[in-house]
C-alpha cells in the first residue's frame, strides 16, 4: 500500500513579498492560468496514487485554505500540527497517523515548493524509489544534479552503486544539510554529489524507527499521542507535546545522522521555488534572459526578474535585478541577494 504525504506547513519566508504569513507561497497562484503549487503537487502525484491515499500535513492556520483549494482531499486526510515544529515532527506525526490507518505501508513525502515539468520521468523515478524502499530498511531520496553552489539545499555525497537493482541506486556516504558557500563549491567541483530534492520514499515503520534512535524526544511524544489517538484527550495531549518539542528538520535530525540513506537520480526537470530566483522556472525567459510576469516595458533590461501585479513597470539599463510589485509592497533587490528578503520580513516584524 502506498500513501503520499504532502508537506504544506512552511511559511516560505524567502519568497516574500509574494509569500505572506497568512498566505504562504504554496497558496499563491503565480500565473493567471495556472494552479497554485499545492494543487499542482496533488494533481501530479494523483497520476500514481488514488486521492484517498493522499495526505497533507499542515498547521491549524492553513487548514481552511487547504480545504478550499483542494476540495477533492477529505478533511480526515489533512493532518494538523497544533504548532509549527518543522518537518521531522510533521513527518513523524503523519507516519504515526497513516500507519495506524494503513499498517505496513510506504510513504512518499513531497514538498510543495518545486516545479516539475517532466511528469512521466517523475512518476517513473518514484515507482523505482518505491521498489527500493520496499526492499528493506532504506530511507530513499531523489537526487538532482547540481548546477551551481546553492547554499539553501542539502547535498548528498554518493557512494557505491547498489547492485540489487537494474537502474541506478546509490548508497549515500554522507548527507550535508545546507553547507556554507565554500563547502558547496568544493562539492560541485568534486562531482559525486547530488542536491537533495526533499522528495523522500520510505516505509512508515522505518522512518519511525529512525526517529526513535535519532530524535528520542520526538519519538516519546509520538508514543504519548498514539495512546490517545481516537479519544477526547487527543487535542489536549497533542498540543502539550508539540509545545515541548524542539523544532528540527528531517534533514538535520535524521538524514545527516543515519547510514541507511539511498539516492536515485531524478532525471526530470526540477525547479526549486525556494526563493524569488525560482520565478525563472515559472515562465519562459525573453531573448535578454529576463523573466517578466505582468506589465513591463524595458529598454536595455537584462537578466532580471520582474513580477508585477499592478501598474506598468518601466526600466532602463536594468541588470541582474528582481522587482516584485504586489498590491501593497514593492521589492527591488539585487539578484545576488535574493536569499536576504528574510531580513526585510524580520525588520517589518520588529517595527510591528
Ligand atoms: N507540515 C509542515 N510542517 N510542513 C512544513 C513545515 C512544518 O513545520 N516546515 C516546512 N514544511 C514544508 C514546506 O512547506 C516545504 O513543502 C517542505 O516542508 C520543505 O521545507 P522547506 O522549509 O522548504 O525546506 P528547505 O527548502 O529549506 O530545505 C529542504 O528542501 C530542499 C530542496 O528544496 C531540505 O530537504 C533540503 O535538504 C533540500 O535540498
Ligand atoms: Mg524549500
Amino acid at each position: 500500500m502506498i500513501n503520499v504525504l504532502i508537506l504544506a506547513g512552511g511559511e516560505g519566508t524567502r519568497f516574500w513579498p509574494l509569500s505572506r504569513r497568512n498566505r504562504p507561497k504554496q497558496f499563491v497562484q503565480l500565473l493567471d492560468n495556472q494552479k497554485n503549487m499545492l494543487q499542482q503537487t496533488v494533481e501530479r502525484i494523483n497520476n500514481l496514487v488514488p486521492i484517498e491515499n493522499i495526505f497533507i500535513a499542515t498547521n491549524t492556520d492553513y487548514k481552511q485554505k487547504i480545504q478550499e483549494q483542494v476540495k477533492e482531499i477529505k478533511a480526515e486526510n489533512i493532518i494538523i500540527e497544533p504548532l509549527k515544529r518543522n518537518t521531522a515532527a510533521a513527518i513523524g506525526l503523519s507516519a504515526l497517523f497513516i500507519e495506524s490507518k494503513y499498517p505496513g505501508s510506504i510513504m512518499i513525502v513531497l514538498p510543495i515548493d518545486h516545479l516539475i515539468n517532466d511528469e512521466v520521468n517523475f512518476i517513473e523515478t518514484i515507482k523505482r524509489a518505491i521498489e527500493v524502499a520496499s526492499s528493506g530498511e532504506k530511507l530513499v531520496t531523489l537526487g538532482i544534479k547540481p548546477t551551481y553552489p546553492e547554499t539553501g539545499y542539502g547535498y548528498i555525497h554518493i557512494g557505491q552503486i547498489d547492485q540489487d537493482f537494474t537502474y541506478q541506486v546509490f548508497k549515500v556516504k554522507r548527507f550535508i544539510e545546507k553547507p556554507d558557500r565554500a563547502k558547496a563549491e568544493t562539492f560541485l567541483k568534486t562531482g559525486n554529489y547530488f542536491w537533495n530534492s526533499g522528495i523522500f520514499i520510505w516505509q512508515n515503520q522505518v522512518i519511525l524507527e529512525s526517529i526513535k534512535k535519532n530524535i528520542p524526544q520526538l519519538y516519546d511524544s509520538l508514543q504519548k499521542i498514539k495512546r490517545v489517538i481516537n479519544t477526547d484527550w487527543f487535542g489536549k495531549v497533542i498540543l502539550e507535546e508539540f509545545k515541548e518539542l524542539t523544532a528540527v528538520s528531517i534533514d538535520s535530525g535524521i538524514l545527516e545522522k543515519v547510514d541507511n540513506v539511498y539516492v536515485l537520480p531524478g532525471y526530470f526537470a526540477w525547479g526549486d521555488l525556494g526563493n524569488l530566483l525560482g520565478l525563472k522556472y515559472v515562465k519562459e525567459q525573453d531573448e535578454r534572459c529576463n523573466t517578466i510576469i505582468g506589465k513591463h516595458l524595458g529598454v536595455d533590461t537584462e537578466n532580471s526578474i520582474i513580477y508585477n501585479q499592478d501598474k506598468l513597470i518601466t526600466t532602463i539599463g536594468l541588470k541582474n535585478m528582481i522587482i516584485i510589485n504586489t498590491e501593497d509592497v514593492i521589492l527591488i533587490c539585487d539578484k545576488k541577494r535574493a536569499q536576504e528578503v528574510k531580513k526585510i520580513r524580520e525588520k517589518l516584524e520588529k517595527c510591528g
